[in-house]
């Protein structure tokens, strides 16, 4: 099939070299014109593992190309997904700006052509969203009829960072929300190549609250965790263990039990801010997801407590922070917990030595100041302490010996990355 992907980020890029390798022809729009020009160049703006090559295999055999003429893009396509950010405003409400001016440049573009073309929704949105929001302003800027001149459905999308091409060629399903079943048999097209993935198709505003409930149900999985592991370790008791004994329940599954610094990422602390914001203006109190925020918050901090209660003061003390990326295999640092804690321990007057694999050029822009290591054991090279903050596989590797390099000896675990046969002495935040 013919589609376009409209905004080329984490989701949007991936979602457009996925299908490319699919077998479609891709048009990827943005309007950042050098994000474009890097695509067409072969140089993925974002870092995902095997996304770059991906994108060169596509590129070589013609069927992706990037553009910031949205109405090129439409031209030669049948469908459309938009991609587009949808942040939280300060009071955890969505901001929809990205969306609405997403949804009045296709409704333009759309007036002028003489044939029937689907419009998707795969941004993450509220419920009621793409047909309170999308809808009417597609409907005005085009003059036309949803149902007639064009379709409209809603997509969400489950891919993780880190593991975003990956997640999004095998999916464990895929929701198809839908006005007519026109428009959703063309994305339903799309999907084609998919094979063996159960496939469901409702209506738009319950695509829209199956993604929030999703990542809503995940996210309670982790703060849950995280309470559990400080109850734990209060108690001397390993919660890794425990949440191993847990998950064999096939009712409850192992996964999303990791206990540690808290989630981080684009989305989890902003969609449950979100549905918690539409909820209230519902008049539902939702006090379950809020506390799930509020634990995370907490759990965020902690590291940066226990470190205090081992170095009470700690000016011009050496702190390695080993991770800044919200997950391991990724360059976003968006909430990520190493913000906090990088900003509390600069704060107290501690002079931060960061080592990430990825996404050291992004943090730079929060904190210029930090010193930035090459590897890991030159951020070490000195330490009073380390903090270790994303479990990325190299940081697995690493043993007394790279410790010894530190002039301290405290070593606080985030993420239960180091190994107990290569390290010995360090503690983990809650277990
Ligand atoms: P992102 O910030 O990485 O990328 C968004 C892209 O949209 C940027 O390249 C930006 O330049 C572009 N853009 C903005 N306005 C545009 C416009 N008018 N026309 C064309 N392009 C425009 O965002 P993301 O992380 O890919 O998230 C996109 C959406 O997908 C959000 O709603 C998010 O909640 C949802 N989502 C994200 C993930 C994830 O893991 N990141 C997973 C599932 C769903
Ligand atoms: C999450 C969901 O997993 C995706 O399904 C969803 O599509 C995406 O949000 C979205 O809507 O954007 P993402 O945030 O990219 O994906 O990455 P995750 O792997 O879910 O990790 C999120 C955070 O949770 C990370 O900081 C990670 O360290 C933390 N986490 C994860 C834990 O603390 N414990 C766990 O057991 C799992």
């Amino acid at each position: 099939m013919r589609i376009c992907i409209i905004g080329t980020g984490y989701v949007g890029l991936c979602t457009g070299v996925g299908f490319a390798d699919k077998g479609n022809k891709v048009t990827c729009v943005d309007v950042v014109s050098e994000k474009v020009d890097k695509i067409n160049n072969g140089q993925a703006p974002i870092y995902e593992p095997g996304l770059g090559e991906k994108l060169m295999e596509a590129l070589g055999n013609g069927s992706i190309r990037a553009t910031t003429d949205l109405k090129e893009a439409i031209a030669e396509t049948e469908l459309c997904f938009i991609s587009v950010p949808t942040p939280c405003k300060d009071d955890g409400s969505i901001e929809l700006k990205y969306i609405r001016t997403v949804a009045e440049s296709v409704g333009s573009v759309l007036k002028d052509l003489d044939r029937y073309y689907v419009v998707v929704v795969k941004s993450t949105v509220v419920p009621g969203t793409t047909e309170d929001v999308v809808l009417p302003l597609i409907e005005q800027a085009s003059g036309k009829k949803v149902g007639d001149g064009f379709g409209l459905c809603m997509n969400p999308e489950f891919l993780r960072e880190g593991y975003a091409l990956n997640d999004f060629l095998n999916p464990d399903r895929i929701v198809i929300g839908e006005i007519e079943g026109r428009a959703g048999d063309v994305v339903r097209e799309a999907y084609e190549g998919f094979e063996n993935v159960p496939i469901m198709r409702t209506a738009i505003k319950t695509a829209e609250m199956i993604k929030y409930t999703a990542n809503s149900l995940l996210a309670t999985k982790i703060s849950f965790s995280n309470e559990i592991g400080n109850i734990c370790k209060r108690l001397g008791i390993n919660v890794y263990d425990v949440m191993k004994g847990v998950g064999l329940d096939s009712r409850i599954s192992g996964k999303f039990l990791r206990a540690g610094c808290g989630f981080g990422g684009s989305c989890f602390p902003k969609d449950v801010a979100a549905i918690v914001a539409r909820a209230r203006v519902a008049g539902i109190d939702p006090g379950l997801l809020q506390q799930v925020l509020d634990t995370n918050r907490e759990q965020r901090g902690l590291m940066a407590e226990q470190l205090k209660a081992r170095m009470p003061s700690l000016e011009n003390r050496r702190v390695a922070i080993l991770g800044l990326a919200f997950n391991p295999n990724t360059d976003d640092i968006r909430e990520s917990p190493a913000i906090e804690i990088v900003g509390k321990l600069t704060k107290e007057g501690a002079s931060v030595a960061a080592y990430d694999p990825r996404a050291m050029e992004n943090m730079k822009k929060v904190f210029p100041d930090v010193e930035y290591a090459g590897d890991a054991k030159q951020a070490l090279s000195g330490a009073d302490a380390c903090l270790i903050v994303t479990d990325w596989d190299e940081f697995k590797e690493l043993s007394d010996e790279d410790f010894a390099l530190m002039k301290g000896d405290v070593i606080i675990e985030g993420r239960k990355t180091l190994k107990p046969e290569r390290v010995k002495k360090f503690e983990g935040i809650c277990w």
